[in-house]
């Protein structure tokens, strides 16, 4: 990975790089990469930068200067015109997003806010960027859209989604990653800028805002209290560790076609253990913990 990004990759933008996912690529690229990282985020409720200014520590001195905090929201246009100036970037990972279900439910706006209108005033402020760049570097540049398998619906019982799988996304959030993944193939077709996007599963991993189902599972177990569970529990996801996600979107980000979208999950093949429903995931950590902390089980 190292040796890709240093062919060309200079200069970094993530956007949402104070986020979960945004959070561990940043520690990627600082730790693998000589590049230099751009981080836009308007530090928002899910935001946690401990995770980046430990790995900076760890690296020594000299790795602060590798990275640059952005304070912008993206629904401001002309602060993110600014800060897409400002970081100059060879390649943008848009990771940016309000993310959090049930919040799109009790608050749409903020959703359609940041994710529709938020990605439209990036896509802008980086093809002004990219048109006037000079020949070599407008040819390497990348603008990477981080997406979720939301966008596909829900799954059932058997099969997985795939590339081809029609857009039915079932709730605010899921309809306004789909209108911005909608919006980066239209400035791919319409004005060339080199864009690749990918739609992801659900992620889990260090630094999770205790708001989604892993984490909020462990802390109730952990604390002896009942564990929400939404329905019956029967919901279908597919899992997957968010360092095998950054993998591949930058695997995606320095290989991948122009144009193209790449979904990525938990494991290959059909009947994969990674696709679980809320309930097997429940009841797997609840396993763990009886293993783990004995004291307070059994914790089903
Ligand atoms: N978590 C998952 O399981 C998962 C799965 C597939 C795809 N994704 C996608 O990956 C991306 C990151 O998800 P996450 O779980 O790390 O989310 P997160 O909520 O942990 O982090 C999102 C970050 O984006 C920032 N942000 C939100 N709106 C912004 C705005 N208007 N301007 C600037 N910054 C803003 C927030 O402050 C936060 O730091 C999202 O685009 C999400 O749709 C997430």
């Amino acid at each position: 990975m190292a040796d890709l990004l240093s062919l060309s990759m200079e200069r970094v933008l993530v956007t949402g790089g104070a986020g979960f996912i945004g959070g561990a690529v940043v520690r990627r690229l600082l730790a693998e990469s000589r590049a230099t990282v751009f981080n836009l985020d308007k530090l928002g409720y899910a935001s946690d930068l401990t995770s980046i200014e430990r790995t900076l520590q760890a690296l020594g001195p000299g790795a602060a200067e590798r990275h640059q905090l952005l304070q912008v929201d993206l629904g401001d246009a002309e602060a993110t015109a600014a800060a897409v100036r400002q970081a100059d970037p060879d390649l943008v990972l848009h990771l940016a997003a309000e993310s959090h279900v049930d919040r799109s439910i009790s608050g749409p706006g903020a959703f359609i806010e940041s994710n529709v209108t938020g990605t439209f005033n990036l896509l802008q402020a980086v093809r002004a960027h990219w048109e006037q760049l000079p020949q070599e570097r407008q040819a390497s540049f990348r603008f990477h859209h981080i997406s979720t398998d939301e966008v596909f619906g829900s799954l059932g019982a058997e099969g997985r989604f795939s590339e081809t799988t029609p857009y039915d996304p079932r709730s605010p959030y899921s309809a306004s990653k789909a209108a911005s993944d909608h919006l980066v193939r239209a400035w791919h077709h319409t004005y060339g800028l080199p864009v690749v996007l990918t739609n992801c599963s659900n992620n889990y991993g260090p630094w999770q805002f205790p708001e989604k189902l892993i984490p909020v599972v462990i802390l109730k177990a952990a604390a002896g209290e009942p564990i929400p569970l939404y329905g019956d529990g029967a919901n279908v996801r597919d899992w997957l560790y968010v360092d095998d996600h950054v993998e591949a979107l930058l695997l995606a980000a320095t290989r991948g076609r122009l144009g193209e979208s790449y979904c990525v999950g938990g494991a290959g093949d059909h009947g994969s253990p990674s696709e679980r429903t809320n309930k097997q995931v429940v009841e797997a950590i609840c396993g763990l913990m009886d293993q783990l902390r004995p004291a307070g089980g059994p914790h089903s």
